[in-house]
């Protein structure tokens, strides 16, 4: 089972629509996957057309099965939704001797084929445990002023959190609300991967029709398959970027 984090402490960055976005192309693709929402704002479930639930509150502290928790969304694509028990989790982990490995250890236990982890924007005990538990993490970020400070954050945790021994396999920063046409995207761009290097994925465009999805149930690949979020952006004569790229990347990280 490979384990991925969308993390950012910053928020509106993209990271539930990532990992929604990934965990339904890599379902697609034939993969069982599961998608657990961190976050007790619940937008999982509403990406899908769900209710929210207290899914993950009933797993990690009421110890029912996981059977009995998550919802079958598409073929081979469970989601763990979350709603406002998520904060008597933090209540429940705080209270708790190992408090760091609560959602690891219940980990152990599943078989899946690769878990998206959908972090809340905070830096609070539930963030470390999703941290934790994670065997590579994506970082998604706007191209503003801000971006390289936000990811430099997130990779401080992940510093902290290998000093205590917890092994990363690797982490990548997504570049999102990508726009070519404005001269800051491109000069945080650039800045970016020059900081960053290897690490940086090809770019997510900015594209409205991302925004219309959830409120549709929809997934990006069923209400706007050829849309440039998907698709990506023309570079020359071939397209970079784009979701349906980033899944091949990553699935190249869970294959090796
Ligand atoms: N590439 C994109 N182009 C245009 N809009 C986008 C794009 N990616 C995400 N959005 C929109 O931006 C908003 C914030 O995105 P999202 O909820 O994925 O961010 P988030 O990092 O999970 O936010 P939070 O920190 O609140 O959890 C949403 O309305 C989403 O539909
Ligand atoms: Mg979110």
């Amino acid at each position: 089972m490979f384990i991925f984090a969308l993390a950012n402490q910053k928020g509106g960055v993209g990271k539930t629509t990532t990992a929604v976005t990934l965990a339904s192309g890599f379902a697609q693709a034939g993969l069982k996957t599961l998608l657990v929402d961190l976050d007790p704002q619940g937008h999982v479930a509403f990406s899908f057309g769900q209710e929210k639930t207290a899914g993950l509150y009933r797993w990690l502290v009421m110890e029912e099965p996981i059977k009995d928790v998550v919802q079958t969304v598409r073929p081979n694509l469970d989601i763990l939704p979350s709603d406002k028990n998520t904060e008597k989790v933090k209540r429940h982990i705080t209270l708790m001797d190992f408090r760091e490995s609560l959602l690891k250890d219940h980990f152990k236990r599943l078989k899946y084929d690769v878990v998206f982890l959908d972090l809340a924007p905070s830096l609070d005990v539930l963030h470390i445990n999703g941290l934790i538990t994670s065997d590579w993490v994506i970082i998604p970020t706007r191209l503003d002023a801000m971006a390289v400070d936000g990811v430099k954050e997130i990779l401080l945790t992940m510093g902290e959190i290998g000093q205590k021994g917890h092994q990363f396999t690797g982490y990548s920063i997504l570049p999102t609300f990508f726009d070519r046409t404005t001269r800051e995207t491109i000069t945080q761009f650039q800045e970016i991967v020059q900081t960053f290097g290897e690490r940086v994925l090809p770019p997510i465009p900015q594209d409205t029709r991302v925004r219309e999805a959830p409120a549709f149930g929809q997934t990006l690949w069923e209400y706007t398959p050829n849309s440039p979020a998907i698709t990506g952006y023309q570079n020359g004569k071939s397209k970079a970027g784009g979701y349906q790229q980033i899944c091949e990347r990553l699935m190249e990280v869970v294959y090796g």
